[in-house]
């Protein structure tokens, strides 16, 4: 079932499963004989970092980062606050940073910055989607699952005003839902 608001599915619950099995089975392959730390960016990555940890085969921790930066808003406002920070130290581990979306960067760019501090021995990202036509600082990308066109996208994780985020696909909206914000 299809939600009432949806306009279109980019990506089937189905297409991401597959992807994220892929990228998982690179993962485990990069990183084996170590053990990586999951850095989730909240709120968006959840879904994705959940179904992608179940699928690694090598040991790892998870941690979660949050930042500001979006509100309820569908642009960056570029300026990026963080709102919770690593649990533990990272010090001579391998961070793979896990992101729903990477759109302008800039709050990519702001955790790399902050992470490169730690003293971490790597650090990588793994983000479910990528946004290329809307990049404002050059970020680097180390596993990918599909790049999607200039939309707002909701669901498996990523939200339009803090709702969809339950849908187990990627979608647009349709136009009069987001113009009711
Ligand atoms: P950036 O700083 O512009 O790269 O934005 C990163 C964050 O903005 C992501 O982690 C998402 O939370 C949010 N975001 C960017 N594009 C979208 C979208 O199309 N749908 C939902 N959230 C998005």
């Amino acid at each position: 079932m299809i939600h009432p608001d949806v306009k279109e599915v980019l990506l089937s619950a189905q297409q991401i499963e597959a992807r994220v099995k892929e990228l998982a089975a690179e993962i485990s392959a990069d990183y084996r004989g170590r053990e990586p730390v999951l850095v989730g960016v909240l709120d968006g990555a959840v879904v994705f970092l959940s179904d992608l940890m179940r699928a690694l085969t090598i040991p790892l921790r998870i941690d979660f980062v949050k930042w500001s930066s979006y509100g309820d808003a569908r642009a960056s406002s570029g300026e990026v606050q963080m709102l919770k920070d690593l649990s533990f130290s990272v010090e001579g581990k391998h961070i793979l940073v896990v992101e729903d979306i990477v759109d302008t960067g800039l709050t990519l760019r702001y955790l790399l910055e902050n992470l490169h501090t730690r003293d971490a021995e790597s650090i990588a990202v793994a983000a479910l989607l990528d946004k290329p036509s809307r990049r404002r600082v050059k970020v680097e990308l180390d596993y990918v699952g599909f790049q999607v066109p200039d939309q707002f996208v909701v669901g498996y994780g990523l939200d339009f005003a803090q709702r969809y985020r339950n849908l187990p696909y990627v979608a647009v909206l349709k136009p009069e839902v987001y113009a009711k914000r």
